[in-house]
């Protein structure tokens, strides 16, 4: 491993297990004495903030407009310049986000041309494209269940047809824009443990 700081992204359908995993690689690091900074998109930032009202459906706007809404949720959270990706990086924290712009390509796409996606997502990428991002790939049955099983209400995009295509459309992202990237699928069906230790496997070759 070099020294870092990192920037790890967890992608992955709701449900995947993103929140656990991610709190397990935070307790690896600072078992090495190292600090890290556990962020997501959409962000605690009002931009995400309104995001969360939209799917929850208490705001409606158009499809294009939450692509847009989340590109510059995604700039916020890039460039705030306290609680921003760039300056927890500066600061010499290793940061791990739930969901980065691969989710966007993924759940935009369905409803939006992807190479508008594309295009508002390009800032990002050319600024800080993740070290490591994992997607968590399990069964859209399997996180339907899991989702149910939370007893939350369930938002825009948790429906078993609309996971099925969104897990098509991560891989076709993967494909066509992850060029240069390096992007690993972690079977997130297997128990915690096992999913834990093949994320280890790939952080140590960092
Ligand atoms: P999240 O809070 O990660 O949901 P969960 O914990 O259930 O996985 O994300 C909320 C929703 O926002 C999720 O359905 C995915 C969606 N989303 C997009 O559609 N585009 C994006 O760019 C991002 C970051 C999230």
């Amino acid at each position: 491993m070099r020294n870092g700081p990192y920037f790890i992204v967890v992608e992955g359908l709701d449900g995947s297990g993103k929140t656990t995993q991610i709190k397990h690689l935070r307790d690896y690091f600072q078992a090495r004495g190292e600090a890290c900074h556990l962020t997501a998109e959409p962000t605690d930032l009002p931009t995400g903030t309104f995001i969360r009202r939209v799917l929850r459906g208490q705001e409606r706007v158009d499809p294009r407009t939450l692509a847009a809404l989340f590109a510059a949720d995604r700039v916020e959270h890039l460039f705030h310049a306290t609680e921003g990706m760039l300056a927890k990086l500066a600061a010499g924290y290793h940061v791990i986000s739930s969901r980065y712009y691969f989710s966007s390509l993924a759940y935009q796409s369905e409803y939006v041309d992807p190479a508008w996606v594309a295009s508002l997502n390009r800032l990002a990428k050319a600024t800080l494209p993740a070290d490591l991002t994992l997607f968590l790939d399990l069964d859209p049955e399997v996180s339907m269940q899991r989702i149910a099983g939370r007893g939350e209400g369930s938002e825009l995009f948790e429906t078993l047809e609309k996971l099925r295509q969104v897990r098509e459309d991560f891989h076709q992202a993967f494909a066509v824009y992850g060029e240069g990237e390096r992007i690993v699928v972690i079977d997130a069906g297997d128990t915690k443990g096992v999913v834990a230790e093949q994320i280890m496997k790939e952080v140590q070759k960092l």
